[in-house]
C-alpha cells in the first residue's frame, strides 16, 4: 500500500516535470493547462495526506511557504567572472589577434551566443537535485537565493537522466525576465501607484532579491543555462557540446547559438543579432563571443576578473538626442499630477518618440531637466521612453528649473504630497482632469472596454458637462452625441450601442473599471472569483477581505475605505439603476460539488474514469487517488479492492455510478 502511493507520487512527478519541461524550455506543451493543473493538485493532495513521502525536488516545492530573515552567503568553488567588452569590429579583431598569437595556431573555433540582459546564476545540483543557487556576488561569494530560484519553471528541481549525471554540477547561466512580463509587471506597478521597474533587468535582479518567494512566483521570470562552474566529472570537451548535453539534462540553452572559425563570421554574426535582436521576447545588450575548446581555453587562462577565451561585443545603446519643448503636468485618474517631457519628435529603435515620463517631481529634480534643454532618451526595455541624461553643455541661456505646482495644474485646487513623499495629488475629487482619467480608464480594454469611447469624445462630454459621472454614460442618447464635433448620426449610434453592449460585462470588469486605488483588473478577478456576487463584495468587512490570498492588508483598506464613502455608495446605486448587471463569469462557487472530494475505485459500468472525473471538476469537486478522512465520498465500480475497505473502516461514505448520477442532478 505504502509503496503503492510512492510509485504514484514518483509518477505524477515525473509526468508533472515532463511537462514543465516540454512547457518552459522547448515550449511545446502537449497538455491544456487544465490537465496540467489536475495533476498539480492530485499530486499535491497525494503528498498532504503523505508528508513523510515530500521530496525537496517534488515540483510542488518550488513555492516556499515563509518569507526569509535574509539572505545566507555562498562561497563560489570556482569564481564567477565578468567578461571584457568590445564596442566595434575592429576591437573584435584585436581579440581574434591576441587568441590567436596565444595559441600559437589558427585552428580554433568560437561559439557565439546572445548576451542575455539579465542576472548571473549559478546553480548546484548534487545526483542531479537542485540543492542551491546563488547570485554572483562579488565573484567569490554571492547571496543564496535559492527558495526564490526554486519558483522559476525553467529551471529543473531536478535533472533528467538520459546522460550520466555528474554528482556534483553546478550549472550557470542567466535569469531574465521576459518583455512580456516585464510589461505587465511595471502595468501593475502604475495601477497600484508603485514606482515602475527601470528595465527587465532591473525587475529581474528585484524579483530575485525579494525575501519572499511567494512573490517571485507570480513574476514569471526565465532562465537560459551557458556555463558550468564546479564538476565532479568532466561533461564534455568543448563548450558547443556541453550545451547539448545541457538539453539533454532538460536545461533550458538559447536555440540560436552559432559557431564560427573567422572572425568575419562572427562580426557578421553579431552585427546581424544587432538588427533582429527585436525578435526575441527578452532583452539582450550585446553577443557573448567564446572560444569552444575547453583545452584551448586553458591556455589562454585570465586576467584579473575576466577571462582571455571569452569577449563581450555591446550592442550600441538605444538611445537618442532630442529637445525639450516643453513640461507639462498630467493629472491622473487618483489625482497623481506627472511631468511629462514633450520632445521633439526622433526614432528611437524603429518608432518616432514624442512624449517621455519624468516619473515623478523626484526624478524630475535630479535630472533637473528644463525647456530648452537637448537630453538624452532611452527607452526601457525597448518599451517605455525615458530621459535618462541632461546635456547640460548645451542648455540655452536663461532657463529656469521647473517649478514644482503647488496647485493642480487643471483645477488650481490645492495639493498634497503623499505620505510616502513620492507623489503629489490633486486634492479635488471634483477636478475635471481626473474625471477624464477615471472615465477613459472606465471604457477601457482591460474593464468596460467601451469600443469607440475614445479619449477626444470623453474630453468633450466631460467639457460639455454631459458626464459627470461614469453613470452619465448611461444616460446619453444619439442626439446629445450628435450635437458635438466630429459626430455623424452613423458613429455617434455605434457609441450608444457599444455603451448599452457594456451593461452586461462580467462582474471583474465592473469591479476594475471603478478604480478603486490599488485594484487592477487582476485583483477585480480575484475578488470576482471570491465573492462572485456585487452584494457580497459590497458586504464583505476588512477580515473576509485580508483573508483573501493575494488581497494584501493595504488593499483590503482601500477596497473597504472606497465602499464605504457615500458618494461612491451612491454612484454604484446609480450604475445599477441604468440597467448594468454585474454577474460572474465564474461558477466557482455556484459548483453543486464546491469543496467536496471524491475517490474513484473499481471498475465504471456506465462511464468512463475520465468523464465521471469531468463531471466532478465541472461542479468544482476535487478528486483525491486516497481515501482518508477527509474524502467526502468513494465512488465504488465492480472489484473495488482496498480502498472500499478503508472507506468502510473511516465512516466514509460510500456510493454507486446511479447515486453519484443523483448527486449531481440533485
Ligand atoms: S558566460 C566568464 N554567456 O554577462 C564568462 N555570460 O558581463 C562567464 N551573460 O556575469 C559568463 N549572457 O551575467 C556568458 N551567453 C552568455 C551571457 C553571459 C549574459 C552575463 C553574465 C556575466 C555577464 C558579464
Amino acid at each position: 500500500m505504502a509503496d503503492d502511493i510512492a510509485q504514484q507520487i514518483e509518477d505524477l512527478r515525473s509526468q508533472i516535470r515532463r511537462h514543465d519541461h516540454l512547457y518552459y524550455v522547448l515550449s511545446q506543451p502537449e497538455i491544456s493547462d487544465q490537465e496540467y493543473d489536475r495533476l498539480f493538485e492530485q499530486l499535491k493532495q497525494l503528498e498532504q495526506q503523505h508528508p513523510l513521502l515530500i521530496t525537496p525536488d517534488s515540483p510542488t516545492q518550488r513555492v516556499s511557504g515563509q518569507p526569509l530573515e535574509g539572505f545566507e552567503k555562498i562561497a563560489h568553488t570556482i569564481p564567477m567572472l565578468s567578461i571584457n567588452n568590445t564596442y566595434n569590429a575592429n576591437e573584435l579583431r584585436d581579440f581574434n589577434g591576441r587568441v590567436a598569437k596565444s595559441l600559437e595556431t589558427n585552428d580554433y573555433e568560437y561559439v557565439v551566443e546572445s548576451k542575455i540582459d539579465g542576472l548571473a546564476i549559478s546553480l548546484r545540483y548534487e545526483n542531479g537535485i537542485l540543492k542551491t543557487a546563488a547570485t554572483r556576488g562579488d565573484g567569490n561569494t554571492g547571496d543564496d537565493v535559492t527558495a526564490n530560484v526554486k519558483t522559476i519553471k525553467a529551471i529543473p528541481l531536478a535533472l533528467l537522466d538520459n546522460i550520466v549525471i555528474p554528482g556534483i554540477l553546478e550549472i550557470r547561466g542567466e535569469v531574465f525576465m521576459p518583455n512580456e512580463s516585464f510589461a505587465q509587471l511595471n502595468k501593475l506597478k502604475e495601477e497600484n501607484e508603485e514606482q515602475p521597474f527601470a528595465n527587465p533587468r532591473n525587475a529581474a535582479a528585484g524579483s530575485l532579491k525579494l525575501l519572499d518567494a511567494r512573490i517571485t512566483a507570480r513574476r514569471n521570470l526565465s532562465f537560459l543555462a551557458y556555463a558550468t562552474g564546479e564538476l565532479s566529472e568532466p561533461l564534455e570537451s568543448d563548450h558547443y557540446q556541453t550545451l547539448e548535453q545541457f538539453k539533454q539534462l532538460g536545461l533550458p540553452v538559447n536555440p540560436y547559438i552559432k559557431r564560427a572559425k573567422a572572425i568575419d563570421d562572427v562580426i557578421k554574426i553579431c552585427m546581424d543579432w544587432q538588427n533582429a535582436r527585436p525578435k526575441l521576447d527578452y532583452q539582450i545588450d550585446g553577443m557573448v563571443i567564446k572560444v569552444n575548446r575547453f583545452d584551448q581555453r586553458d591556455i589562454l587562462g585570465a586576467t584579473g576578473r575576466a577571462p582571455k577565451w571569452c569577449i563581450a561585443y555591446k550592442f550600441p545603446a538605444e538611445q537618442a538626442e532630442t529637445i525639450v519643448e516643453s513640461i507639462t503636468v498630467q493629472v491622473g485618474k487618483s489625482g497623481i499630477l506627472t511631468p511629462v517631457a514633450n520632445l521633439k519628435a526622433v526614432q528611437l529603435s524603429g518608432t518616432t518618440v514624442q512624449r517621455a515620463s519624468l516619473h515623478n517631481f523626484d526624478q524630475l529634480r535630479r535630472l533637473d531637466v528644463r525647456q530648452g534643454d537637448t537630453v538624452v532618451i532611452e527607452k526601457a526595455g525597448e518599451i517605455i521612453p525615458q530621459v535618462v541624461e541632461v546635456k547640460k553643455e548645451l542648455r540655452p541661456a536663461r532657463t529656469e528649473e521647473f517649478a514644482i505646482p503647488t496647485t493642480c495644474p487643471n483645477c488650481d485646487s490645492q495639493v498634497r504630497k503623499d505620505d510616502n513623499g513620492v507623489y503629489i495629488r490633486c486634492t479635488n475629487p471634483g477636478c475635471s482632469a481626473q474625471l477624464k482619467e477615471r472615465l477613459k480608464y472606465f471604457a477601457g480594454r482591460d474593464q468596460m472596454d467601451i469600443e469607440n469611447l475614445g479619449s477626444s469624445l470623453i474630453e468633450q462630454l466631460v467639457a460639455t458637462q454631459l458626464v459627470k459621472n461614469f453613470a452619465d454614460l448611461y444616460k446619453l442618447s444619439t442626439d446629445q452625441l450628435v450635437s458635438l464635433e466630429r459626430m455623424a448620426e452613423k458613429s455617434a449610434s455605434n457609441v450608444i450601442t457599444a455603451i448599452e453592449k457594456s451593461k452586461t460585462q462580467p462582474l471583474w470588469r465592473f469591479i476594475a473599471a471603478l478604480g478603486i486605488p490599488l485594484i487592477g483588473s487582476q485583483s477585480a478577478q480575484i475578488l470576482a472569483d471570491h465573492f462572485g456576487s456585487l452584494e457580497k463584495l459590497l458586504a464583505a468587512d476588512i477580515e473576509t477581505l485580508e483573508a483573501i490570498d493575494q488581497i494584501g492588508p493595504i488593499m483590503a483598506q482601500s477596497i473597504c475605505k472606497y465602499f464605504n464613502n457615500d458618494k461612491n455608495k451612491q454612484l454604484i446605486e446609480q450604475l445599477l439603476n441604468s440597467g448594468l448587471e454585474p454577474k460572474c463569469e465564474q461558477k466557482t462557487s455556484t459548483g453543486k460539488l464546491t469543496g467536496r472530494i471524491f475517490v474513484l475505485t473499481g471498475t465504471l459500468q456506465n462511464y468512463k474514469r475520465s468523464e465521471i472525473e469531468k463531471m466532478i471538476k465541472d461542479e468544482d469537486g476535487k478528486i483525491s487517488s486516497s481515501v482518508s478522512k477527509k474524502t467526502d465520498y468513494l465512488l465504488a465500480g465492480e472489484n473495488p479492492g482496498s480502498k472500499l475497505d478503508k472507506a468502510n473502516k473511516l465512516g466514509v461514505k460510500v456510493i454507486d455510478e446511479k447515486e453519484f448520477l443523483n448527486i449531481i442532478e440533485e
